[in-house]
C-alpha cells in the first residue's frame, strides 16, 4: 500500500522521523536534569497532501486503520490523537491548516520504549513545516511534539523523547540538559555497538507508577528547597528525606552523575560500568524494573561481549539495551534469547534477511 493507492494522488510532502534508545538518563527528564539517548534506524515516515472533503483522513498502514476528524473534534482512536495534537499544535502558532489527507508507515517498534510515539509527532511536525513552509526549528519541533503527548495523548512525559527524535542520529549519542535544552552530538565510546531486546513484557504498570514516581520526586525537590532534583549535587543531601522520597532522589541525583561521567570522556568498560549501576539504581532505588527485565539484564550482562546493560524507558516492560563489542550485537542478541524464552526479540539490529 502506498498513499497513492489510498487517496488518489501522491503526496505533496513526505517526512520522517526516527524513535530513539535511551543509553544513560532515565527518569532525569522531568527533574530537569540530563539524558543520553541515541536515534534508532527504525523510523517513522508520514505524507500528506491537502484535501477538498473538509475533514482530516490519517491512514496508518502498519494498524491498518483509518481515521477521520474535523479542526475541533479530538479522533477517539488513539493513533491519531498524537496526529491531532500536533495539528493543533501548528494550528496554535496562527498558520492556517487545510484539511489533509494523512499515510503514516513506521517500522519503530510500539509500546517498548523506543519512542514510536515522538517519533510519529515529530514526522507529522516536519512534513506540516514543509508542507505550510512554517518557521520551526528543530528544537520547537521537539517542543510542540511534548505539548501533543501531553495534551492530547494524556502522558505526562518529559521532553527527553521528542528531542532524541528531533536531533539525534543513530550513530551518536545526544547530550542533553532537559532544563536549558543545550545539547551536543558526543560520539559512542569506539569500537561499541548498540543492542536492543524486547522483554515482551507490556508496559500495563507504566503510566500510573510514572505519574506516581514524578509526584514523588516533586515532593523531594519540595522537601529539600530546590526547584528540581537535578539541583542537588551531592547525593548524601538525599539522606534527610522520608521514604520513598530518599531512594527516589538518589536515584535521580545519581543517575545525572552517571550522565556527565559518561559524557566526560569514559571508554567502553566504565560507561558499561555505568550503566549496570543505572540499571540497579532503576530497580532497587526507583523500583521501575519488573523480574523478567532483570532477569533479561543480568542474561545480557553475562555475556563476554557486553560492557552493560539496563532497562531503557520508564520502566515496568518493554526493551532492555546493551552496549556491546563492535560486530557482535547481533549474535549477542540471539544467545540471549534463545535463553530468555520465546517472548524476548532482537529489535535493534534489525534483523536481515
Ligand atoms: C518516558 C518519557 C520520557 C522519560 C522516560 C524515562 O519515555 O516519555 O520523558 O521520562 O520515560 O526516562
Amino acid at each position: 500500500m502506498s498513499f497513492e493507492n489510498i487517496f488518489g494522488f501522491p503526496p505533496a510532502v513526505t517526512a520522517s522521523a526516527p524513535g530513539r534508545v535511551n543509553l544513560l538518563g532515565e527518569h532525569t527528564d522531568y527533574n530537569d536534569g540530563y539524558v543520553l539517548p541515541t536515534a534508532i534506524p527504525q523510523k517513522t515516515t508520514v505524507s500528506m497532501r491537502p484535501n477538498s472533503g473538509g475533514e482530516f483522513v490519517v491512514h496508518a498502514a502498519d494498524l491498518a486503520s483509518e481515521s477521520r476528524f474535523e479542526r475541533e473534534a479530538k479522533p477517539g482512536d488513539h493513533f491519531a490523537a498524537y496526529v491531532y495534537g500536533c495539528i493543533r499544535g501548528a494550528m496554535a502558532t496562527g498558520a492556517e491548516i487545510p484539511y489533509l489527507d494523512i499515510y503514516v508507515e513506521s517500522d519503530v517498534p510500539m509500546g517498548v520504549g523506543l519512542s514510536s510515539s515522538a517519533a510519529l509527532e515529530v514526522a507529522t511536525l516536519r512534513a506540516l513545516r514543509e508542507l505550510l513552509k512554517l518557521d520551526l526549528d528543530d528544537v520547537r519541533i521537539a517542543q510542540m511534539a511534548q505539548r501533543a503527548e501531553i495534551d492530547f495523548a494524556g502522558v505526562n512525559c518529559g521532553i527527553m523523547d521528542q528531542m532524541a527524535s528531533s536531533l539525534a542520529d543513530p550513530k551518536q549519542m545526544l547530550f542533553l540538559d532537559t532544563r536549558t535544552l543545550e545539547r551536543r552530538l558526543v560520539p559512542r565510546p569506539p569500537s561499541t555497538e548498540v543492542l536492543v531486546v524486547d522483554s515482551g513484557l507490556s508496559r500495563s504498570l507504566a503510566t500510573s507508577a510514572y505519574n506516581e514516581r514524578r509526584h514523588e520526586c516533586e515532593r523531594a525537590s519540595a522537601s529539600l528547597g530546590v526547584a528540581a532534583l537535578r539541583d542537588i549535587g551531592d547525593v548524601s543531601r538525599v539522606e534527610s528525606l522520608d521514604e520513598p522520597m530518599r531512594r527516589r532522589a538518589r536515584h535521580v541525583v545519581s543517575e545525572n552523575a552517571r550522565v556527565l561521567r559518561a559524557v566526560a570522556g569514559v571508554d567502553a568498560r566504565e560507561f558499561g560500568e555505568l550503566m549496570n549501576a543505572s540499571h540497579a539504581s532503576l530497580r532497587d532505588d526507583y523500583e521501575v524494573s519488573v523480574p523478567e527485565l532483570d532477569r533479561l539484564v543480568e542474561l545480557l550482562q553475562q555475556q563476554p561481549d557486553v560492557y552493560g546493560a539496563r532497562l531503557t524507558g520508564a520502566g515496568f516492560g518493554g526493551a532492555c539495551v546493551a552496549l556491546c563489542r563492535e560486530g557482535t550485537a547481533a549474535g549477542v542478541g540471539r544467545d540471549v534469547v534463545d535463553q530468555y524464552g520465546s517472548k524476548g526479540r532482537v529489535l535493534v539490529p534489525e534483523a536481515t534477511s
